[in-house]
């Protein structure tokens, strides 16, 4: 499968890229497709000394797009609309989407959820995008640092809401290959912003109580 990462340079960017690109194709989007290609190096080096196969690389965030089966939209909820916009839709068309965007807001040193009008980033950027494409949460509440941690295992649940099944199913397909991650189907589109909004929650819960990297496991 070819994933392709907008924002492929940032903090999930690369652990996504450490986690998945020994059994997918990664491509690395960036507003500068050199930083993208210097990130998809440091992966192939990373995973090498590993004695791990890699295949990465690094374009433009709209070449991402293009070369891509599926979509991950890996940048700040106030970027997605006008990083989406320098990108052809067409190349949106029928793809999955998948949003780990959390829209979040930081008030006297806590974390608060601050979803836009529609309830939810998943909701507002379905609304961006080709009616064709299929967006899909995921991810959305494991802290970067921890993806880049590649000698501890992932043991968390990862809730999967989307309106298109074969999506969805897709999706959790794809976090199930990743370490010990477990992919739960969360419901429709409509109740994405309840995922994101535990992002906060976790953030919160592990700044008061001197954790780290405190994920969501359901069992
Ligand atoms: N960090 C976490 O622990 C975490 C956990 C769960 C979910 N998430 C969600 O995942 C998404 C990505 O988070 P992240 O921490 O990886 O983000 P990030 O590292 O802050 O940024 C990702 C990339 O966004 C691009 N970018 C920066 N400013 C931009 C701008 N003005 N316009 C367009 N692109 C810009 C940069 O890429 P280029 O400079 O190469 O273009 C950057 O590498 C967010 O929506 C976040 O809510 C994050």
């Amino acid at each position: 499968m070819k994933i392709g990462i907008i924002g492929g340079t940032g903090d999930i960017g690369k652990g996504l890229a450490l986690r998945l690109s020994d059994k997918h194709e990664i491509i690395l989007g960036s507003r500068e497709a050199s930083k993208a290609c210097e990130v998809a190096e440091e992966t192939i080096s990373t995973l090498g000394g590993r004695s791990c196969k890699s295949l990465c690389r690094g374009v433009s965030n709209e070449e991402a797009v293009r070369d891509a089966d599926i979509v991950v939209i890996s940048v700040m909820f106030q970027h997605v609309a006008p990083t989406l916009a320098g990108i052809n839709p067409k190349y949106l068309e029928n793809k999955i989407v998948i949003s780990p965007v959390n829209p979040m807001g930081k008030k006297d040193g806590y974390f608060f959820f601050n979803p836009p009008t529609e309830g939810s980033a998943a909701l507002a950027i379905k609304k961006m995008l080709p009616e064709s494409a299929k967006i899909v949460t995921g991810f959305n509440n494991i802290a970067a640092h921890k993806w880049t941690l590649l000698d501890e295992e992932l043991d968390y649940t990862v809730a999967v809401c989307g309106d298109d099944a074969d999506a969805k199913k897709a999706v959790m397909k794809l976090v199930s290959e990743v370490s010990k991650l477990h992919a739960v189907d969360a419901g429709p589109l409509a109740v994405a912003g309840i995922v994101e909004s535990l992002t906060p929650l976790v953030l919160n819960i592990a700044m008061n109580n001197g954790m780290k990297d405190v994920g969501v496991h359901f069992s």
